[in-house]
């Protein structure tokens, strides 16, 4: 058995890295300025994007959005239930209701067929969401929303470098991108808002911050003007430049860091064919490029929970992450649904599925540790 405690995820930290970071603190401008405009448009730049906001966090960009929506009491906005809590929270905290939509049993991903039965007059945005890595068919997604005139908004939390038929995830259309330190890219907490309308773009800017003025930056002094005006009540959800600073140096080395991913997934697929109580995620059927952000599986043994599974991989010192308890699960959105739902796959999958340990930093002996203490397990050791 390993003596050290492997993490399901670990953040790929270079000295590159570590200096970038240093030298925003030696510059004494450690708030949002320079280095986050320079990294806002250097991630425009890789994805293909008419623009980029951004953030503190895909949370603060996601509220942002929504307080674009104009929300009104007993507005629906359809979300997969499979999913991070901070999305139907957000929509719960706006005054809407979360409508869940059921995601494909072997992706995790909700798809237009899913969603198109879910709409109502009240319908004011649909939120899917890339999954694990994968991007989500988009086209059907956008024709059903441009044909019903309903913003889509990608939830791209796990999508950074994710690519969709030729299109990078972020290249058209609006998307959030998160970069906590679970991810594949990280900023520290962080997190940035896509879009290809600018009058969206602009108004998202002034929200971030106050609700101030977009140019109400002094670029000759790089200050805000003591006399900017509030355009309309703001949050405050800037990037720092430190955040920004290692955002910047972490996208030179994104593709380096997707394509370990992928070769610690492959390693997973090939060993998990012999051993049929787990299984992983399909890839999409349509074309891709998977970013591999989890490896989540499916445990399927009769009489061994995903729980009891969990722990004992830990007694094994091997970490595992739970992406995601399904949302209309947890104990508030239990007590509120009063609707029967089909959300069969999603329920199905909410009771079974785990991520084991996938980063970049992980050598071939820790994956060999991670498919032994699967094995013991499986058995009971
Ligand atoms: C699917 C999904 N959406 C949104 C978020 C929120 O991201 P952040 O932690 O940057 O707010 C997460 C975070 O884990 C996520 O997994």
């Amino acid at each position: 058995m390993r003596l050290t405690f492997l993490p399901f995820s670990q953040p790929s930290i270079t000295e590159e890295d570590i200096a970038a970071v240093t030298a925003v603190l030696r510059s004494k401008w450690i708030t949002t300025g320079r280095k986050c405009l320079e990294f806002e448009n250097k991630f425009t730049a890789r994805v293909d994007s008419l623009g980029a906001v951004a953030v503190t966090s895909a949370t603060g960009g996601m509220h942002l959005l929504l307080k674009t929506l104009n929300i009104n009491p007993g507005d629906e906005i359809i979300t997969p239930s499979l999913t991070w809590v901070s999305t139907p929270n957000l929509i719960e905290l706006t005054g809407a209701k979360p409508v869940w939509a059921d995601v494909d049993r072997d992706n995790l991903m909700t798809s237009a067929e899913m969603v198109e039965p879910l709409i109502t007059d009240r319908t004011r945005a649909i939120i899917p969401v890339h999954f694990a890595g994968a991007p989500a068919d988009l086209d059907p997604l956008r024709k059903l929303a441009h044909k019903k005139n309903i913003p889509l908004i990608e939830d791209a939390a796990h999508a950074v470098g994710s690519v969709y038929r030729d299109h990078p995830v972020g290249s058209t259309g609006i998307a959030v991108f998160s970069f906590h330190p679970i991810k594949n890219f990280t900023t520290g907490e962080g997190g940035l808002i896509t879009a290809d309308d600018q009058e969206l773009l602009d108004r998202l800017r002034v929200l971030r911050f106050h609700g101030l003025e977009k140019d109400a930056f002094d670029h000759k002094v790089w200050e805000r003007r003591p006399q900017a005006q509030v355009l309309e009540p703001g949050y405050k959800y800037n990037l720092t430049d430190l955040a920004a600073a290692l955002g910047l140096s972490q996208l030179n080395r994104l593709d380096e860091m997707n394509a370990r991913r992928r070769t610690l997934a492959e390693f997973y697929l090939k060993q998990l064919a012999e051993i049929p109580e787990l299984k992983p995620l399909s890839p999409p059927t349509w074309p891709h490029l998977h970013v591999w952000h989890l490896f989540v599986v499916r445990l399927i043994k009769p009489g061994l929970s995903r729980n009891e599974f969990i722990e004992r991989l830990k007694h094994h010192n091997i970490g595992s992450g739970l992406h995601f308890l399904a949302a209309h699960t947890h104990n508030w959105y239990r007590q509120k649904e009063t609707r029967h739902l089909d959300l069969s796959n999603t329920e199905w999958n909410s009771e079974r599925l785990l991520s084991l340990p996938l980063f970049p930093d992980m050598t071939e002996d820790d994956l060999k540790d991670v498919i032994e203490a699967i094995k013991a397990s499986l058995i009971g050791d």
